[in-house]
């Protein structure tokens, strides 16, 4: 069976990891870790992006070689990966030779075909977008200054011959309209092909980059930034052996906005049809980041470092956060008081002390062990079908990506045991020598464990320590694996009679004085 296949952008080489980086992997990871529990063999590629002019100069200022300049920094985005806890099963380097080979190997293709022509270039060029830039592009009458500095350049170019491919993809498009998730980014890319594409430059003389791959039909040309990058994603799987067909056609490129026109949903669909390579099945397109309104990037100089949350609080709560937060598809803000309320109230209260009364009550009552229920009322009954409602819910979300639906879900459902334990009053039952109020109080420990135990199944993609965390301290026999999310994981108790650990907290409150 083909593998479900998964990537996010490979990340450029020339700037410091940022909230943005973070939760494109996570969104990805949470979806590759889903649909591993879903029963699906995932491949889940992510990387790093490592040429271009940009790197050239960078190293130069510090009077490296690029290469060292991007063994750095694969060192700095692999332990962004590995704090953020991605299951990424490959890490992909556009400087690695397996990359380079399928690179040339399709551009002599394309050459071979006459898909790609050499012509006369004269144009305008940014630098800080590395790319050539159009008339349509000015805003009122000048260059924005997202542009940085703006030059006038004449070069001796490759053209790869976009143009001709513009009614196909628009065909394409409208044929598979559910091709981009969410669907209102689809339309943004037909209005895009509203206006006439122009044939692509693909190459920068060497004189002018070194730092690319060369031309296999003209070593005096290296490849330039889209016709290397978009690459990745078939030459990271062995483009052409059996690898490849067991996992290409890719089933989402996970990507954010600002390269989906033209880049993925322009270029790389139609690079890969003239190629004659079937396309990918879906592209996911993320929202931005943003802080008080600016989008959060390099250039707007308002980074928010992913590494400082996780310092003080580990991946989870980050990762909570993220796909708490944002809307696939929309924009979010991200702001230090978000934060701290989502982790305070969502994971401190809701989760967190839920989990700490059970373990207490648990130890105290019962010698540390799961009791057996013999009561069915209305509050259990409430809260037996409040599961069933919101398990349902928060597969259907997970399935379709939206995680904040499926997570508002789940934690209303734990909002409703920790209501639950209010109604019944363990605590309260504990004193009385009633044997109703002993049965009552067995119940309400069972139906809080259980719940606990069924809600976390279910946060794993999410938040997978802190769930390898409950499970142990619960004392859940058996998690719930991979084959048993194919249905929606059920109530049964099964945890009746097991030992427990011991009282944990699993959100502390941050140390005031820390602030
Ligand atoms: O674009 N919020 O690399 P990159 C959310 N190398 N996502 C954001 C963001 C923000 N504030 N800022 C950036 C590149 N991103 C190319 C990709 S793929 C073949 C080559 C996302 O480091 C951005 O949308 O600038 C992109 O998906 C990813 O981070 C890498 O951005
Ligand atoms: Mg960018």
């Amino acid at each position: 069976m083909k593998d479900f296949y998964i990537t996010t952008a490979i990340d450029y080489a020339n700037g410091q990891p940022h909230i943005g980086h973070a939760y494109e992997k996570v969104l990805t990871d949470a979806i590759a870790r889903y649909r591993r529990m879903r029963g699906d063999t995932v491949h889940f590629l992510t990387g790093l992006d490592e040429h271009g002019q940009k790197v050239q100069q960078s190293a130069a200022r510090e009077g490296i070689t690029p290469q060292a300049l991007c063994d750095r920094m694969a060192g700095i985005y692999q332990e962004l990966c590995e704090r953020l806890d991605i299951s990424h099963d490959d890490y992909i380097r556009t400087t690695e030779p397996r990359h380079k080979a399928v690179v040339q190997l399709l551009l002599q293709r394309l050459f071979d075909k006459g898909e790609i022509y050499k012509g006369e270039y004269t144009g305008f060029y940014s630098q800080r977008a590395e790319q050539f830039l159009q008339d349509k592009d000015k805003v009122d009458g000048k260059w924005p200054e997202v542009f940085g500095e703006v030059v006038e350049v004449s070069e001796t170019n490759y053209f790869f011959k976009l143009a001709q491919y513009q009614e196909w993809l628009i065909g394409f498009l409208k044929e598979n309209p559910d091709f981009i998730v969410p669907a209102f980014r689809q339309k943004q890319v037909l209005e895009f092909l509203k206006d006439d594409l122009s044939d692509l430059s693909i190459s920068r003389p060497r004189t002018r980059l070194e730092w690319g791959i060369p031309l296999p039909f003209d070593p005096d040309c290296v490849t330039y930034v889209w016709f290397d990058a978009l690459i990745n994603y078939i030459s990271a799987i062995g483009y052409g052996t059996p690898d490849f067909e067991r996992r290409w056609p890719v089933d989402y490129h996970v990507i954010g906005k600002d390269i989906m026109v033209p880049a993925h949903a322009i270029y790389w669909l139609i690079m890969l049809k003239a190629c004659d390579i079937p396309l990918p099945k879906h592209m996911l397109v993320h929202g931005f980041w943003m802080s008080s309104g600016l989008k959060i990037s390099k250039s707007s100089g308002n980074v928010i470092k992913p590494l400082d949350y996780m310092g003080d609080f580990g991946a989870d709560p980050l990762r909570y956060f993220f796909l708490r937060e944002m809307a696939v598809g929309q924009d979010a803000d991200f702001s230090h008081d978000r934060f701290m309320s989502r982790y305070n109230a969502d994971l401190g209260n809701d989760l967190g002390n839920l989990l700490s009364r059970v373990l207490n009550m648990g130890e105290r009552y019962f010698a540390s062990r799961i009791p057996a229920p013999s009561v069915n009322e209305e509050p259990e009954q409430h809260v037996i079908n409040g599961w069933n409602e919101a398990a349902a819910l928060v597969v259907g979300a997970f399935d379709r990506f939206e995680f904040s639906v499926g997570l508002e879900a789940l934690f209303g459902f734990f909002k409703s045991l920790n209501r639950y334990a209010e109604i019944r009053a363990p605590w309260k039952l504990a004193k009385s020598e009633d044997p109703k109020d002993r049965a009552l109080l067995e119940t309400s420990i069972a139906v809080m464990a259980e719940g606990i135990r069924l809600g976390a199944s279910l946060l794993r993609p999410v938040m997978p320590s802190t769930v390898d965390r409950i499970e142990c301290h619960l004392g859940v026999p058996e998690p719930l694996t991979n084959a048993k999310l194919a249905e929606v994981p059920v109530w049964s108790f099964e945890m009746s009679g097991q030992q427990h650990g011991d009282k944990v907290i699993l959100f502390p409150r941050p140390d005031p004085k820390a602030e």
